[in-house]
């Protein structure tokens, strides 16, 4: 499912234009990923675990990110122990109201759905260095649904986002270009993958902001969230409106 920048921009209108903007800027603040193992870093982030309850997000004990190595040939199998979310971006109300509108997005049965990963990323470009999003190449994510919301892209070409069914045959692409455009997928049944982050044309660098967002069962005495209904399984995929 691929939807356009008015679903958040709408569900963020309440919490107003200063807090969206302390939020998004809060990705000039992130730590390099010491995980990708290249002399120059190209790619920044924190990482937050939540149970999602009614109205609210519960931040959980910080913990490593775990993939498993069927999933993530790069990175599976090791932990990777990433700086921690900052405490106004994890308890403030842009990141509740996000990660509740993503959830009621999901394309597909939601019931259960009770925690969340939450990821901000940078990745960047430079005319020497190109950022790789996704260095595994295409691939899930070892969890259920799987949220990308572009926060900023500011001198890239490149970054096509594109999903693929289990038998890697492609089913959607989208350069994302327009900050709270965002991508939800079902990541049992779907692969995705990014394509190299380049300065543009005349551009000496590139920045690309992401938020992703995991849901998966927490096994939480809460899996069923205020008003949860099963939605009706909609297309994996559909075009932004
Ligand atoms: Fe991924």
């Amino acid at each position: 499912m691929h939807f356009g920048p008015e679903v958040l921009g709408a569900a963020l209108e309440g919490a107003g234009a200063g807090a969206v903007e302390e939020f998004t800027g809060s990705w000039d603040d992130l730590p390099a990923d010491t995980h990708l193992g290249t002399g120059t870093p190209y790619r920044f982030r924190r990482y937050g675990l939540f149970r999602i309850r009614p109205g609210r997000l519960e931040r959980l004990p910080h913990t490593a990110f775990f993939q498993d190595k069927s999933v993530n040939k790069v990175h599976g199998g090791v932990p990777r122990l990433f700086a921690p979310l900052s405490a106004s971006v994890a308890g403030g109300e842009v990141l509740r109201t996000v990660v509740h509108t993503l959830r009621r997005h999901l394309p597909g049965p939601r019931a259960g759905m009770d925690t969340c990963g939450v990821h901000q990323i940078r990745v960047t470009a430079t005319t020497r260095t190109e950022g790789h999003p996704a260095p595994e190449g295409v691939h899930q994510d070892g969890h259920c649904y799987v949220a990308q919301v572009l926060i900023r892209r500011e001198g890239v070409s490149g970054a096509e986002s594109a999903l693929y069914d289990l038998r890697s045959r492609p089913v959607h692409r989208a350069v994302l270009t327009t900050p709270l455009e965002t991508i939800v997928l079902d990541d049992r049944r779907l692969l995705h993958g990014v394509s190299p982050v380049r300065p543009a044309p005349g551009a000496s660098c590139g920045v690309r902001d992401m938020l992703l967002v995991d849901f998966f069962p927490g096994g939480g005495d809460d899996a069923r969230g205020e008003g949860d209904v099963a939605l009706p399984v909609e297309g994996d995929v559909a075009s932004p409106g």
